[in-house]
């Protein structure tokens, strides 16, 4: 019998919890779950005993894996993992896994609840554009993009895609143009939507001198990590760039300052919410309950995303 700890700062929705709780359970693994937690401490303290833990966005620093002296394997129920510090889980041999695709249609269906809202001037009454015909461009050909790719399809867009780990073959397969130079994506495409992860080669790679190159009424979309844009080249852009607007699930650090000197030309979700539907929630906590379980079944290693 292993400890597993569901430690999320923002829940799962009860019958996903409840789905991961059985599952372990029915392995005889004994489940903690410390939700909404709004001290590190609390984390500290939980993490105490644990074997195993599922976590989403919740910070996995050395601090706290020095505070979790049994823990075996962190499992990341969603795509990114940058939350989580590999370097100080690989020393202490300890297995970081991700739940890859399984919430990526949510956050693929996001994209377009808010360009639509955006396009069409927050419903306000005024006269909006729309989607059918304009370019664009994906970067980052993951699950998200290729979601992303097949409902602006729905919509009759003429989509682009970049991604350096994806084949052109693949991109003809989906009916999406194979793009190979960062700067052809965006001096082609009016919209762009960001499906790139976090780490030393994207983060801030999104600046002013990328999207300067965007034809006229650009729209760019992050629905991936905020720090993947250069906030200063957001606000040149911004400022430059009267037919700009940014809409974003992942709020920049300077957003006080683009609501007061650029209003109506960005909207940022109050708080991240992509993966936050009840489809996306069972996929990626049930996938991540049966990684542990396997993981302590049989040493399965499938989704280990550290070295
Ligand atoms: C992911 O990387 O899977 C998404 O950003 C979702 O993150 P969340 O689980 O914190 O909602």
């Amino acid at each position: 019998m292993k400890k597993v700890l569901i430690a999320t700062e923002k829940p799962f929705s009860k019958q996903a919890s409840d789905g991961i709780k059985e599952l372990l359970q029915e392995k005889g693994h004994e489940v903690q779950v410390l939700e909404k937690y709004t001290d590190v401490n609390q984390l500290y303290e939980a993490v105490a005993d644990v074997n195993a833990m599922i976590v989403r966005s919740d910070l996995v620093t050395k601090e706290v894996i020095a505070h979790a002296p049994n823990l075996e394997i962190v499992v990341r129920a969603g795509a990114g993992y940058d939350n989580i510090d590999l370097e100080a889980a690989t020393q202490k041999e300890i297995v970081v896994e991700n739940t890859p695709g399984q919430n990526s249609n949510a956050v693929a269906e996001l994209v377009f609840g808010m360009l639509v809202m955006y396009i069409r001037k927050f419903y306000d009454g005024s006269t909006g554009t729309e989607l059918m015909g304009k370019k664009l461009g994906i970067q980052g050909f993951g699950a998200v993009g290729r979601c992303v790719a097949r409902i602006a399809k729905g919509f009759g867009m003429d989509v682009y895609a970049l991604d350096t780990y994806v084949s052109e073959g693949f991109c003809e397969k989906a009916g999406v143009h194979y793009v190979t130079d960062v700067n052809d994506l965006y001096k082609t495409c009016q919209i762009i939507s960001l499906h790139i992860p976090a780490n030393s080669e994207t983060v801030k790679s999104i600046n002013y001198a990328l999207l300067s190159k965007m034809p006229k009424n650009a729209i760019l979309i992050n629905t991936a990590r905020a720090e993947v844009v250069d906030e200063e080249g957001l606000v040149e852009m911004f400022q430059n760039r009267e037919d700009f607007g940014y809409i974003a699930d992942v709020a920049p650090k300077n957003k006080d300052l683009i609501a007061e000197k650029f209003p109506k030309r960005f909207f940022f979700t109050p708080k991240k919410c992509g993966a936050q539907t009840s489809e996306a929630n069972n996929n990626a906590g049930l996938a991540a309950a049966v990684q542990i379980n396997n993981f302590f079944e049989s040493g399965d290693k499938k989704y280990q995303v550290n070295p």
